[in-house]
């Protein structure tokens, strides 16, 4: 079901749209990156939308991104295309990832802006995870971004979606515009941590995200209270 949602050209047509209007929405989210990948390394970025990594890292990167919608790959390679920007571009659904990459790995793998929470039931994104790792070198990182449920303006919708329509603890079903039907699923630090481990990974570091944007750190006590996601960077347990 979700899958034939993200795959609509209009929710493509919106999200660049939406990047444009509220620039400085993922600012510290490129802050980060421009900290954590390095010049020179393979990185891929699942669930890369309309390309806003694969230009930005492009020139200086052997950067791979995977989009389940063709619309937001078209997108993303006229955008490369113009700025003649090199970066390789797949339409395919990143729960297929250890199809497309056989023989390669990624020093670091991105997935930023809540692509995580689109998949949909747990066992997705367990099974995901361990995917991810079978394709990351052993010392390389996943980098990613998800919003946090834990947080009063959540406890509503959380609630109602439960209740009503018995999906997992944490599941939003979006009941307006293009992405209506579509379960996007919102996350505790704790379950962060709980589903790392089971496959393979740990957290080496975890932002708190400020709200009402998320485009700033909080470190101190408002992190208990205002937190509207997290960027983790997590990388593999020793065995
Ligand atoms: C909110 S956008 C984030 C885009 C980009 N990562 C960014 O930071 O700007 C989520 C993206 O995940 C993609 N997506 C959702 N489920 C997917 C799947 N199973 N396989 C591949 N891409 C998927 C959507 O098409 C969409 O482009």
């Amino acid at each position: 079901m979700a899958l034939n949602i993200y795959k609509n050209p209009e929710i493509a047509n919106k999200y660049s749209a939406t990047l444009k209007k509220r620039a400085g929405l993922c600012l510290f989210d490129e802050y980060y990156l421009e900290k954590n990948i390095s010049q020179n390394t393979k990185v891929l970025d699942l669930g890369c939308g309309t390309g806003r990594h694969l230009i930005k890292f492009g020139n200086i990167t052997d950067i791979t991104g995977v989009d389940i919608s063709p619309r937001m790959i078209e997108i993303a390679n006229k955008a490369l295309d113009k700025n003649n920007i090199s970066a390789k571009t797949i339409v395919g659904d990143i729960l297929n990832i250890d199809k497309f990459f056989k023989d390669v790995r990624f020093d670091t793998i991105l997935m930023m802006y809540h692509t995580f929470g689109s998949i949909v039931p747990y066992n997705n994104r367990v099974l995901l995870l361990k995917k991810i790792k079978s394709i990351l070198k052993k010392d390389g990182n996943l980098i990613f971004h998800v919003h946090n449920r834990n947080h009063l303006k959540n406890l509503k919708f959380l609630l109602d979606t439960y209740w009503n329509n018995k999906f997992e603890i944490g599941d939003k079903l979006v009941t307006d515009g293009e992405l209506k039907g579509a379960v996007i699923h919102f996350f505790s630090k704790r379950e962060l941590e709980r589903i790392l481990d089971l496959a393979g990974f740990k957290i080496a570091e975890l932002i708190n995200l400020e709200l009402p944007n998320e485009k700033k750190q909080i470190n101190n006590f408002k992190k208990l209270f205002n937190t509207g996601g997290f960027i983790i960077k997590a990388c593999q347990k020793k065995l």
